[in-house]
């Protein structure tokens, strides 16, 4: 028997649903119940709303479990890197790229963090507009380039920024379509997709092959990467790092960059907030900069962060591919199924959160977030597959929140709404123009940045 769902009229009918409105069809398919049958066209899906069940799947199925159809599309891109790899090359990659993930490197990287997010401060002003979007985008691919590569990736930017863009808008119309071009279609589109593919290949190359000659540790990401090696003491090679750099750098950067944009706006639409924020800041770091030793006693600003990444999960949605039949809340899953687990779905479900459209920081102090389940939240998935750069992402998202908000509020132009288009992320269908307003002490830490010469 399968587990009941929307019904689907000549097989067209929850396909229009999906295809027009993804996050409403899903959310309105959770209503049959903890697992869900979903047909779209041809295709079998499965979706797991309840946690339990999403824990079970997502700790214990990986030995018959792939990724989906839609993230190994990725790979025209990443390649084999560890979003895209499977089976036996991802467990050995994942314990190698381990090695630039330690609690020890990640706390190394915040002095570059925070530096990056005063270069963009240095730029700013009082009463500017800016698309909270794009100036996420532009820092958080700057943490990235400099975390990764200690380079300077705006050096190259125009021709990065491109590429990510096209592979962005590729991959976004890969999922509204059931037909995927392959790289050598002859439109306009696909030649700017390989011409995308060409020039990261030739910017990457010229990085690793570089680092390879001087053989130099510069403490960054690649030169550990570079460093890691097996039990036998082989290393990677270059193919192999190039498909770990591209993945590192596009999952590193646009998710961060979206998980801080949507808090900008959440704290604009609740201010009482957004002052409890900025008082932790100031209490916590004074006149000082932040470091990673601070992230620790930002608790409210973390709290602030992971609640809008359960209200707006930059990953909304994570999938399988079953590789066998599959025993699943109390339902046998056939082979072949795709197995959806939503945030966006489980994360808004009033099973799970009391009031759960609500912004609220404090479902996170500790007594509240113990009575959630552990996998009612999982914005970075779960099991052996978790996001490998957690705790990266998590530390880079406090410490930017805080260095931005202690100089600036941020305040929402009047007349928009944050729509969001479901893409490999989810992102703002249009972009989002906030506008920036000096705090008192702005002036004076502007002086005490100049001082320490941090920009
Ligand atoms: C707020 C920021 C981020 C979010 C929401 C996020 C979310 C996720 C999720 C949901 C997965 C699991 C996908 C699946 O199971 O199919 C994942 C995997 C991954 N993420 Fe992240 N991520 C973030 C930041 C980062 C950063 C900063 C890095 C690296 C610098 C990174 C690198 C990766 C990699 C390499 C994987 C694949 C891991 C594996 O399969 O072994 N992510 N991420």
């Amino acid at each position: 028997m399968k587990p009941p769902g929307p019904p689907n009229r000549l097989g067209l009918g929850n396909f229009r649903g999906m295809m027009r409105d993804p996050l409403g069809f899903m959310t309105a398919a959770a209503e049959y119940g903890p697992i869900v049958d979903i047909q779209l066209l041809f295709e079998p899906y499965c979706l797991a709303v309840d946690p339990a069940l999403i824990q079970q799947a997502l700790t214990q199925g990986n030995s018959v479990m792939h990724k989906d159809r839609f993230t190994h599309q990725l790979s025209r891109v990443m390649g084999q890197g560890l979003i895209t790899s499977e089976g036996e090359l991802w467990r050995k990659q994942r314990k190698l790229v381990s090695h630039a993930f330690t609690p020890r490197r990640i706390r190394s990287y915040g002095d570059s963090m925070v530096a990056a997010t005063h270069r963009s401060l240095d730029r700013w002003s009082d009463g500017d507009e800016l698309d909270i979007h794009a100036s996420m985008a532009e820092l958080t691919l700057d943490v990235i380039g400099r975390t990764l590569f200690d380079a300077d990736v705006r050096g190259d930017a125009r021709e990065v920024g491109e590429a990510l863009q096209v592979f962005s808008d590729f991959y976004g119309d890969v999922l509204e379509s059931p037909f995927a071009p392959p790289n050598w279609w002859p439109t306009p589109r696909m030649a700017r997709f390989r011409r995308g593919i060409r020039n990261v290949d030739r910017i990457l190359g010229d990085i690793i092959q570089e680092r390879r000659q001087s053989g130099e540790d510069r403490g960054d990401l690649l030169s550990a990467l570079l460093q890691a090696q097996d039990d036998g003491g082989a290393g990677m090679s270059d193919r192999q790092l190039r498909d770990e750099c591209i993945t590192l750098f596009l999952a590193g950067h646009e998710t961060t960059s979206l998980a801080l944009a949507n808090t900008f706006y959440l704290l604009s639409q609740h201010p009482e907030i957004e002052r409890r924020v900025h008082t932790e800041v100031v209490e916590v770091l004074g006149d000082r900069a932040g470091t990673s030793d601070d992230v620790e006693r930002l608790a409210y600003a973390e709290r602030a962060i992971k609640e809008s990444m359960r209200l707006y999960p930059p990953v909304y949605a994570t999938g399988r591919l079953l590789l066998e039949d599959y025993e699943l809340g109390g339902y046998t899953i056939k082979k072949g199924t795709n197995l959806l687990f939503v945030q966006w779905v489980t994360h808004r479900h009033p099973d799970y959160f009391p009031n759960p459209l609500e912004y609220d920081p404090d479902r996170w102090r500790p007594e509240r977030a113990q009575t959630v389940h552990k996998y009612a939240y999982f914005p970075f998935g779960g099991g052996p597959r978790i996001c490998i750069g957690n705790h990266f992402a998590m530390m880079e998202a406090v410490l930017l929140l805080a260095t931005i908000i202690r100089e600036y509020r941020l305040e929402l132009i009047p007349g928009q709404t944050l729509e969001l288009k479901p893409s490999v992320t989810l992102r703002p269908a249009q972009g989002l123009r906030m506008k920036l307003v000096a705090r008192h002490s702005s002036k004076s830490l502007q002086k005490s940045r100049a001082a320490a010469g941090s920009s």
